[in-house]
């Protein structure tokens, strides 16, 4: 990651400066060629202004030694080479004495006998390179012949590549500089992973209490602060999970060392009262009753987990399945001369899986009569608030302490085990009704005063989304 890092700056880098180099080099030559055009363009002027009026005369088509003497002394003032050719092409004077007489065909000649001034950069292998300069001279707004000045550029080329040799150096060593910085850039900007594989391997290992600190203020505090948040979950789930499991395992365990220790009493048993025999083979049914009913709600818990987003939603009445509920819990309720009563202040129809809403209502109803002693009151009440679905389950039994009140709705938890035992309970009716009411993004809220009893509300709403 930081090689990567690095490479891919410093080539970044280099491309840049590559890119900054060729264009200071072609910008530096091109600010050297025009100064160069306009002293050459100022000097073929001038000689144009000179030789008007020798060029006015018939003598142009003959070569003339005082003519040509003349442009030579010229060229070597000036320091170039210049030609002069009439309107036909022809040159009249050369200060190298090669062409005169001959026709010349240079593109600039025939511009400026356009009556144009051009100009033409060339590269020749003897020479090198070369600036063409030519200017038309004009007679009466006629042009009468041309001037062709060539110049050697070999200067100037020469002095655009020194600057360019020197930024190449100085880029090299900007280069070289700038790929120590980046290293040691890079080396910070990986550091904050670095601590992020190692606190990834410990947790790897199990030490979920593992988090990262990280001191920068940017996006790595953020991800860091992410990460950490998850493993705080994960550390939360496993926590419970091994609660959970604790938990089951200790409540399987109870009712099987009663029902070792009824059997052993009863192997040991010299007695041939078979009275004590069924009392004692009475109790180690119950006992299985016990366990039968922790597994089945274990198991509801664990469908619930698994089913979290599978709920069967239909439209259903609450008042029929209320009433469903209240005829088959009264049969609990006369055993224990409990008075259940049932009002509907509503009817109401709303959108539920009613196998599960059933047994969360099932579970607080239970509960309510469980917890009543004889002769008590249990109503079950049915109306509709802030467009919620409430059904309130009050009692007046025995009540559960403010300190307890926070709990009622964990896994396993029982205000008096003893007295649950007794009831048969398992600790896990109420979570499972809190978990079911939950996935209809509803809650379950209880109010409560030991020794004068208990209002539960579970609130479903009536448009779930
Ligand atoms: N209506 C109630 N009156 C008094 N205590 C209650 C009532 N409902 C629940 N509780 C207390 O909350 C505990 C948890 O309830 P629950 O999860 O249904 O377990 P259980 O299997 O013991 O009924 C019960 O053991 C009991 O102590
Ligand atoms: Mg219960």
């Amino acid at each position: 990651m930081r090689w990567k890092l690095v490479s891919t700056y410093l080539l970044l880098v280099i491309i840049l400066i590559m890119v900054i180099n060729i264009f200071i080099g072609q910008t530096v030559l091109n600010i050297y060629l025009d100064e160069k055009k306009i002293e050459i363009l100022t000097k073929a002027n001038t000689l144009s202004n000179n030789i008007k009026l020798y060029l006015f005369t018939d003598r142009v088509l003959e070569f003339d030694e005082y003519f040509n003497r003349y442009i030579t002394a010229y060229s070597k003032n000036i320091g170039s080479r210049v030609i002069i050719t009439n309107k036909y092409k022809v040159v009249l004077a050369d200060s190298n004495n090669e062409y005169i007489g001959k026709v010349l065909k240079h593109k600039e000649i025939q511009s400026s006998l356009a009556g144009k001034t051009d100009f033409g950069v060339y590269n020749f292998r003897e020479y090198g390179h070369v600036l063409y300069t030519s200017v038309p001279v004009l007679i009466d707004n006629k042009t009468e012949g041309v001037i062709l000045i060539s110049d050697s550029l070999n200067l100037i080329y020469e002095k655009t590549n020194q600057i360019s040799y020197s930024l190449m150096i100085i880029s090299v060593i900007s280069i070289f500089f700038i790929a120590i910085l980046a290293f040691f850039f890079a080396n910070f900007l990986t550091k904050p992973i670095k601590k992020f594989i190692e606190i990834i391997n410990r947790i790897s290992y199990n030490q979920l209490n593992q988090r990262v600190k990280i001191n920068t203020k940017d996006e790595f505090k953020i991800m860091g602060n992410a990460f950490n948040l998850m493993i705080s979950k994960l550390n939360q789930v496993d926590n419970q999970r091994k609660d959970f499991v604790a938990n089951v395992s200790h409540e399987l365990r109870t009712p099987l060392s009663s029902i070792k220790l009824l059997s052993q009493s009863l192997i040991h048993q010299n007695e041939k009262d078979i009275n004590i025999y069924k009392e004692f083979l009475s109790d180690i049914t119950s006992e299985v009753d016990r366990l039968n009913n922790i597994i089945d709600d274990l198991l509801i818990h664990v469908d619930l987990d698994k089913e979290k987003l599978n709920l069967n939603l239909k439209t259903t009445s609450i008042n029929f399945i209320l009433k469903k509920i209240v005829s088959r819990m009264t049969v609990l309720a006369v055993k224990k001369n409990i008075y259940l009563n049932m009002i509907f202040r509503n009817s109401i129809e709303i959108k539920v899986d009613s196998n599960k809403i059933q047994q969360a209502i099932i579970n607080v109803i239970d509960n309510a009569i469980k917890y009543t002693p004889q002769y008590g009151k249990v109503l079950v009440e049915l109306y509709e608030k802030n467009n919620l679905a409430v059904i309130k389950v009050k009692d007046n039994g025995i009540g559960i302490s403010k300190d307890s009140l926070e709990h009622i709705f964990d896994r396993f938890y029982r205000v008096d085990k003893s007295r649950s035992r007794n009831t048969g309970g398992t600790g896990l009716g109420l979570s499972i009704a809190y978990q079911i009411v939950l996935l209809h993004q509803g809650s379950i809220e209880v109010e409560s005063k030991v020794g004068e009893g208990s209002t539960f509300y579970v609130k479903i709403p009536k448009n779930l989304n």
